[in-house]
């Protein structure tokens, strides 16, 4: 007795028919490769728990931004590391700052074949590591940080970015951001709104990866693990307040978020696939555990299939360089 195979199957049979039936297919265009950018280095310098990720210096920074064009990546998201930190993150608004001036070095370089994006955030400024301004309490100030974000925003859209990604979940930010641009004339810089951020293990390399001096945890104003419904609450707040785009991060453990708000965002969605999500995956195929290439492939295409048009990863130029092989 011989049963019919079940439909999908017929559609499994070879490379060229499940290439034809994918439902998904990955693109440059949709990869954006954050990078970082430290002050004061002479050669660039390896992260241990990233490895094959490095704190550029401008000249290593210009090449890789020229190199993501040449691919066809959709964008770089740049972080800058200062030499100087203080209570309030002064150098953030220095416009020849770390990363002010990276994002006029990238844009002198790739002009506008490269969206270039960077991080409206202070926690990379600042002495204690917050990502805003400290109240007497120790809290963070909100109405203090949201000012000095608003001055951030118009500086680094002064330098060239062409999309600004506040990552600091200040309430108000994306308003008070959108007003400081309309106000300096910035009308068509976007904004890449981080709207449901969560309070993650997983950002622990990109803590030294930027060298970052906090000490407790952003649990006061990142979103909690447990909670769900609470992203569609951020990303509508984030919409009404001019939001471009918004981003749901992490990526790999808040698949279900990445669904969510695929369904119902108006807007085009990214997810970021972090720090942790990558040190995990190297770790791995660094002891023979799992094929590097396979599980890297998998868990980009994952973050498409769940909805993200646009997905943030340590690994953009490398699956670029794979895409243009096969
Ligand atoms: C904050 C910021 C963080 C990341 C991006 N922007 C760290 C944090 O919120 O603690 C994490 C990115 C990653 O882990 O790859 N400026």
């Amino acid at each position: 007795m011989s049963f019919p195979q079940h439909r999908p199957r017929r559609l499994r049979t070879t490379p060229a028919m499940r290439r034809l039936t994918a439902e998904h297919r990955l693109n440059a265009a949709e990869l954006i490769l954050p990078a970082f950018i430290r002050e004061g280095l002479t050669e660039p310098n390896p992260i241990a728990s990233m490895p094959g990720v490095v704190q550029h210096t401008s000249d290593t920074l210009r090449r890789a931004a020229a190199e993501a064009a040449e691919l066809g990546l959709g964008g770089i998201m740049l972080f800058g590391i200062p030499e100087t930190r203080d209570a309030r993150g002064t150098a953030s608004l220095d416009p020849d700052g770390v990363l002010n001036k990276a994002i006029r070095d990238v844009r002198a370089e790739v002009g506008d074949t490269l969206v270039i994006m960077s991080d409206v955030c202070l926690d990379e400024f600042t002495d204690h590591g917050h990502c805003g301004v400290l109240d007497d309490n120790g809290y963070v100030d909100n109405d203090a940080t949201l000012e000095i974000y608003g001055q951030m925003a118009v500086a680094q859209a002064n330098a060239g970015a062409h999309v600004l990604g506040p990552s600091g979940m200040m309430d108000g930010q994306i308003g008070v951001i959108r007003r400081a641009l309309e106000d300096a004339g910035h009308k068509n810089t976007a904004v890449l709104a981080y709207a449901a951020k969560y309070a993650s293990a997983f950002y622990g390399p990109f803590r030294e990866a930027v060298d970052s001096q906090l000490k407790g945890d952003r649990r006061t104003y990142q979103m909690d693990a447990a909670n769900r419904r609470e992203a569609i609450a951020e990303v509508e707040l984030d919409l009404e307040e001019g939001a471009d785009m918004v981003m749901v991060k992490p990526a790999m453990s808040y698949l279900d978020i990445v669904a969510d708000v695929a369904a119902m965002s108006p807007v085009p969605v990214a997810a970021y696939q972090i720090s942790g999500e990558y040190a995990m995956i190297e770790a791995a195929a660094a002891n023979g555990w799992i094929d590097r290439k396979a599980a890297i492939v998998e868990s980009v295409m994952g973050i498409r299939r769940a909805g993200a048009d646009m997905v943030l990863s340590y690994w953009a130029t490398e699956i670029a360089n794979w895409l243009k092989e096969s």
